[in-house]
């Protein structure tokens, strides 16, 4: 039966990457859509997280990656980009379709290695989604992935370029940049017309950014937050690190887009 006939209940779904946005996707899909019989996960083999899968119960899930990019009707792939560089496949089912969760990694590196049925999606950070006030893009459309998307309470963009995923991507770290900012003693507002038009979506996001932040009872717990969204080498850590020399939000707004156009280019050169 065609991926979009059948309903989301009966889909078998694949997670490569069982880490801070893995695991949390694995939750949120539990409560809107997906039975424990129909997760197939997958990741490297990290001790602890071995310990965290079996702690929720998700052991009897775990199954080698090839064998689960034929099992799985769809595969969400939340590894690193730094993970995917040597990232190789040999078999993969005829009709299943590959969703890449990887900041900065473009689709024509994804239809290298999984063909030409591939899609990308761009969430914001574990916490949101947690907090049910997540934000997704998507891009290019696919039915099946936004009915799912929108059922795990994201709000979903479908997005028009590619190259839109960039400013996403960078907005979606905000809620680190705000944390930090504030520790930091940085003046934040951002208004309409300090932003490049090219940046109206980083706009709409920055907003929704200040909403999110949750409050903290301790200076640590303030950290520990900026911490967890700061994937080394990543988007977010780049923001940070201009944030803390410039003091500037805007250069480090430019700063995280540069280096997610640098990531996507280090995968395409
Ligand atoms: N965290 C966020 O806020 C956020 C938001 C939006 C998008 N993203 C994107 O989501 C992706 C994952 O980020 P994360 O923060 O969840 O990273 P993470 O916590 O480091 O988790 C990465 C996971 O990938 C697994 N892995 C690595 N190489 C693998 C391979 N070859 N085969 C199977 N599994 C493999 C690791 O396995 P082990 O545990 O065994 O090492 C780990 O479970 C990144 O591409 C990032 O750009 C993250």
């Amino acid at each position: 039966m065609p991926l979009g006939k059948k309903q989301l209940s009966d889909l078998k779904i694949g997670i490569i990457g069982a880490g801070h946005l893995g695991l949390t996707m694995v939750q949120v899909f539990f409560k809107s859509f997906l039975s424990p019989d129909n997760l197939l996960i997958a990741y490297k083999g990290n001790a602890n997280t071995e310990r965290i899968i079996a702690d929720l119960g998700l052991t009897d899930s775990v199954v080698p990656v090839e064998e689960l990019c034929t099992a799985a009707d769809i595969v969400f792939i939340f590894i690193r980009p730094q993970s995917f560089i040597d990232f190789k496949i040999t078999t993969i089912g005829a009709d299943t379709l590959f969703v890449s969760g990887m900041a900065g990694v473009p689709l024509t590196s994804l239809e290298e290695v999984f063909g030409e049925n591939v899609c990308r999606i761009m969430t914001s950070g574990p916490d949101t989604i947690r907090q049910n006030k997540a934000m997704a893009a998507i891009y290019p459309f696919n039915e099946t992935v936004n009915r799912i998307i929108t059922a795990s309470g994201f709000e979903p963009t479908i997005l028009n370029e590619e190259q839109e995923m960039h400013y996403f991507t960078v907005g979606f770290c905000l809620p680190a940049a705000l944390v930090l900012a504030k520790k930091l003693g940085i003046d934040v507002e951002i208004t309409p017309i300090d932003i490049k038009p090219a940046y109206a979506i980083i706009r709409h996001i920055y907003v929704w950014a200040k909403g999110v932040v949750p409050e903290f009872s301790s200076d640590k717990e303030a950290d520990d937050y900026v911490h967890k969204m700061a994937t080394p080498g990543g988007i977010t850590e780049a923001i940070l690190i201009n944030l803390e020399k410039s003091k500037d939000l805007l250069q480090a707004v430019e700063a995280g887009v540069e280096r997610s156009m640098a990531i996507s280019d280090g995968f395409v050169s």
